[in-house]
């Protein structure tokens, strides 16, 4: 038996990336989930592969109807919510406010800040009845940029510090029927775009010129990370049997960051 058998998981942004790996995951271990993205190909590719385990809803994250409609639809097709995952995100690809013209500097503010934590919180407070009701969990996407900088610019930086204490609020709001926990990718080979309001809408994170070797130069294990290898770290978060008593809490997984040297980056590197 999986370890998300009979559980119904709603995933934000679930189409690409991360957020995709979760679906992959969680349908593997059983669950069913109900999939919210913005792009349209990527709901039917998932229908396509997943069958009648998974349902796709195309919209607009940062809209109170699109959440809504895809809670109501997770309740209509499975008949309860045992999980929110939030994977929505767009990246700044480093720009600086230094060098933004003020309108832009206004626009970027709104448009990320509006997709990276507004959805957040309206995909929370749209699944908030039924997470109660099923004693569920959230669990949200930060970043390494919630912990360290120069991981994008200070719109991303700041957009990711939010979702961090996201995590610490809603956790103390829904205790104590559901627990609210992040994880925290570092770099990542995904399709993460960059933000319409400074014409970076056609940016692919995978696609930047040398960003292979940028990630493994990064990180004390040396690691080019692939979506995959952050979904257990949800599996365990959505598991009430492996994670029961865990809320308020981030898994870093990032190839270890937080134990850079300062002298060398790591232990065994010369
Ligand atoms: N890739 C990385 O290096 C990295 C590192 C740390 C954190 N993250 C975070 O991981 C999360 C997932 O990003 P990813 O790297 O998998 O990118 P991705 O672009 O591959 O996946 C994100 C998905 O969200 C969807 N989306 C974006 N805006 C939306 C909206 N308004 N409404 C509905 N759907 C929308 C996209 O269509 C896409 O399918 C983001 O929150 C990102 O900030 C990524």
């Amino acid at each position: 038996m999986g370890l998300l058998e009979g559980r119904t998981t709603l995933v934000t942004g679930g189409g690409s990336g991360i957020g995709r790996a979760v679906v992959d995951a969680f349908v593997h271990e059983g669950a069913r989930a109900v999939v919210l993205d913005v792009v349209a190909e990527r709901i039917s590719d998932l229908e396509q592969a997943h069958g009648d385990q998974v349902a796709g809803v195309v919209g607009d994250a940062t809209t109170w109807s699109a959440n809504q409609s895809a809670v109501a639809l997770a309740l209509e097709r499975y008949g309860r919510l045992d999980c929110l995952v939030c994977c929505v995100g767009i990246w700044d690809y480093f720009a600086s406010i230094q060098t933004l013209e003020p309108d832009q500097l206004d626009a970027a503010f709104q448009e990320i800040m509006d997709v990276n934590v507004k959805s957040y919180m309206l995909a929370t407070k749209a699944a908030w009845d039924a997470l109660v009701e099923s004693n569920g969990s959230v669990i949200y996407t930060l970043s390494n940029s919630s912990f360290y900088p120069n991981g994008g610019g200070p719109l991303y930086i700041a957009s990711k510090w939010a979702t961090r204490g996201l995590v610490i609020e809603m956790a103390f709001e829904l205790a104590p029927r559901v627990r609210v926990n992040g994880v925290a990718p570092g770099g990542t080979l995904t399709n993460l775009r960059g933000l319409r309001s400074l014409g970076q809408e056609g940016l692919r994170l995978r696609e930047t010129p040398g960003i292979e070797d940028l990630m493994r130069q990064g990180n004390p294990l040396q690691l080019v990370l692939n979506p995959e290898d952050h979904a257990g770290a949800y599996l365990y978060l959505a598991s009430p049997e492996l994670s029961r008593g865990v809320t308020g809490t981030v898994i870093n997984s990032d190839g270890g960051l937080g134990v850079r040297g300062i002298a060398r980056l790591a232990g065994l590197l010369t």
